[in-house]
């Protein structure tokens, strides 16, 4: 019998993972660099936690969640996305007490039962952040230069950045009405979830993927033209923090995102590249959500962005990324009594933090110079009978073919000044 990776999911293969390492270092750097430090949060929790914060109008809760029983009968989800998570660990252990804004960022698998296609997995990776206590709009703008400072350092260009405000629930009530006014007279033509959303969450038929194409939702009204005046001032001043920055944007007035939790901005980073899963990160404020879920009512923002889905725009986009090259040096055997000298040497390298490979396959010495050619490490040593006797090794530049002649005695050290 032979066993697959289950449809959606993906392994990351030993030859592609420097790509991945690359961007976690540069997203951790960049987070660093404002002030945030990372939060690990457990892969699932309990079902209603997703319910209550990511809302259970939402096609993500609906639709996509992976839920269980455990063998102790608890209603148990895979997270299918970091927020509720770490908003549920921000109440839990009393952050609110911390000096705010309270900043984390997280590198995470997540999980949705989806149409799976290209950009579009069951299991998934995002790099996310969140920030607590801080009512904006500065920090709004600053979390989207995170993405806009990480998008340049990865060497990334062409993302689109299009934002929008939904409102406060005061603006969003009136509006509310007003788009169940507008689609009365409609809604029985529209799908089942339109028609529930209808009663629910009239908010949601604006990005149905069904109905989301049609005209009647396409004209709908839109709720930037309905902001109160605190909304719409919060939302000019994202606006004047972000020119101030000299980040550019678009606003799009048909981002509401798929989650509930969200209140005024709301973003996106779209790839104009790529087809209909170009969306690679997406945010915003959710002011009500840390109340919502039984804490202080605290303000919040954030975002996530697909680690897959940025992977695939950086190779469209011809983006190379430096690949891992910590081993150093390939030291070759030609006699079986210099075998022993080089195991010790390769464990005096690597106790220095010098990265090395020899055989470990009884490889011939023709055999073992092609493996050093073909692995790419770019320094060879080659030590036989000859080496043992005089104390003496070529040390060879796979690049240049020069040659240095080095003591064995001072290997290791003529190792640490030179190949690395
Ligand atoms: P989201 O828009 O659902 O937001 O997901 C964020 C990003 O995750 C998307 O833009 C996309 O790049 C990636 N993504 C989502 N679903 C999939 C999938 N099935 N396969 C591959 N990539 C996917 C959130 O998750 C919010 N928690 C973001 C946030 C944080 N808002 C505030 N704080």
């Amino acid at each position: 019998m032979r066993f697959a990776a289950q449809k959606g999911t993906k392994d990351i293969l030993p030859a592609d993972i420097y790509k991945w390492h690359k961007a976690e270092k540069v997203f951790a750097g960049v987070c660093h660099d404002f002030g945030y430090e990372e939060i690990r949060i457990p892969t699932f929790e309990q079902t209603d936690l997703f319910a209550r914060g990511v809302g259970d109008t939402t096609d993500v809760v609906t639709k996509e969640m992976y839920t269980f029983n455990d063998k102790g009968g608890r209603s148990i989800t895979l997270r299918p996305e970091g927020t509720a998570g770490v908003v549920r660990s921000y109440i839990e252990n009393g952050m609110g007490s911390l000096p705010s804004p309270v900043r984390m960022f997280y590198n995470i698998t997540a999980f949705r039962y989806e149409n799976v296609q290209k950009g579009r997995m069951r299991e998934f990776h995002q790099f996310g952040l969140e920030a607590f206590g801080s009512e904006g709009p500065a920090i709004d703008a600053e979390i989207i230069s995170i993405v806009d400072i990480f998008f340049k350092k990865i060497g990334l260009k062409s993302i689109k950045l299009c934002i929008n405000s939904i409102g406060c629930p005061a603006c969003r009530k009136k509006y509310n009405e007003i788009l169940k006014d507008y689609f009365r007279p409609h809604v029985s033509g529209m799908c089942e979830d339109c028609r529930t959303r209808f009663e629910r969450n009239p908010l949601r038929m604006i990005d149905c993927k069904i109905d989301g194409e049609k005209e009647i939702v396409k004209s709908a009204p839109r709720l930037i033209d309905y902001l109160c005046d605190d909304c719409k001032a919060h939302f000019e001043g994202l606006k004047a923090n972000l020119d101030a920055v000299g980040i550019r944007y678009e606003i799009d007035p048909n981002i509401v995102r798929g989650l509930d939790y969200y209140t005024r901005t709301v973003f996106e980073f779209v790839s104009e590249n790529v087809g209909t899963q170009g969306t690679i990160c997406g945010g915003g404020r959710y002011d009500g959500l840390v109340e919502n879920c039984g804490g202080a009512a605290t303000p919040g923002i954030g975002f996530a962005m697909g680690v897959e889905r940025l992977l695939m725009e950086a190779e469209a986009q011809g983006i190379v990324f430096d690949k891992n090259d910590s081993v150093r040096i390939y030291i070759a055997g030609m006699s079986e009594a210099a075998g022993a000298k080089i195991a010790k040497l390769c464990y005096d390298l690597r106790l220095e933090g010098i990265g090395c490979e020899t055989d470990l396959m009884k490889r011939s010495f023709k055999a073992q110079m092609k493996y050093a050619g073909k692995s790419g490490i770019p320094f060879l040593a080659v030590i036989g009978d000859d080496e043992l006797a005089s104390g003496e090794v070529k040390v060879k530049n796979m690049a240049t073919g020069e040659e240095t002649p080095v003591r064995l005695d001072g290997f290791v050290e003529y190792c640490k000044g030179n190949i690395v």
